[in-house]
């Protein structure tokens, strides 16, 4: 049997130079379509918190909300869309984050989470961990207690994790890239 580890990295495609020049972009697309690693991949993320009471997957617009969709389904738990600016209809809190090149921001609903609810962080990849930092402050900004932040991709050599292990996050990935 094929490690997990030997699926997701045959089920994800690399494709130089996008979005520019020098960047190995890492395309989960190919690993959404395939049945089998996705459902290998999302079984790992949930695995650890089987028995243990999670009340929401906050997902990160847009490739973390795929995975926190079936994430929460499989937890049982209920889902938070953290999304850029100007999306949310309701009434919403805002948090400014880094990019690699400029800053941009993301909101979520204020009425989202309760205080002390227990929430798992989920997106498809941590790299420089300023997008996963913002949507922390965001959840505990609005009292969520912070079990985990899921990601399928690491780019440890960005720092991302490192990051939010100093903010007292547990980060659990699946997979990573040395030298992204
Ligand atoms: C990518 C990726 C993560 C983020 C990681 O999203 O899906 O969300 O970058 O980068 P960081 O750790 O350096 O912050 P992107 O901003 O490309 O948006 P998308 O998911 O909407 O395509
Ligand atoms: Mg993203």
């Amino acid at each position: 049997r094929q490690t997990l580890e030997d699926t997701l990295l045959a089920a994800i495609r690399t494709i130089p130079d996008y979005p520019k020049q020098g960047i190995l972009f890492r395309d989960i697309t190919t690993l959404l379509g395939n049945a089998r690693a996705f459902r290998r991949a999302v079984d790992e993320l949930v695995h650890p918190y089987a028995g243990t009471k999670i009340d929401k997957i906050a997902g990160i617009e847009a490739r973390g909300f795929i995975l926190g969709g079936a994430i929460a389904h499989q937890l049982s738990a209920g889902f938070i869309p953290i999304r850029k600016k100007g999306k949310l209809p309701h009434d919403t809190v805002r948090v400014a984050y880094s990019l690699e090149y400029g800053i941009d921001e993301m909101e979520m609903h204020k009425d989202a989470v309760a205080p002390g609810e227990k929430v798992i962080l989920v997106d498809d990849l941590i790299a420089t961990g300023g997008t996963a930092e913002g949507a922390v402050k965001l959840l505990r900004q609005m009292g969520a207690e912070i079990v985990s932040a899921c990601f399928v991709i690491d780019l440890p050599d960005l720092g991302g994790r490192a990051k939010l292990e100093a903010l007292g996050v547990d980060v659990r990935t699946l997979i990573s890239y040395e030298g992204h």
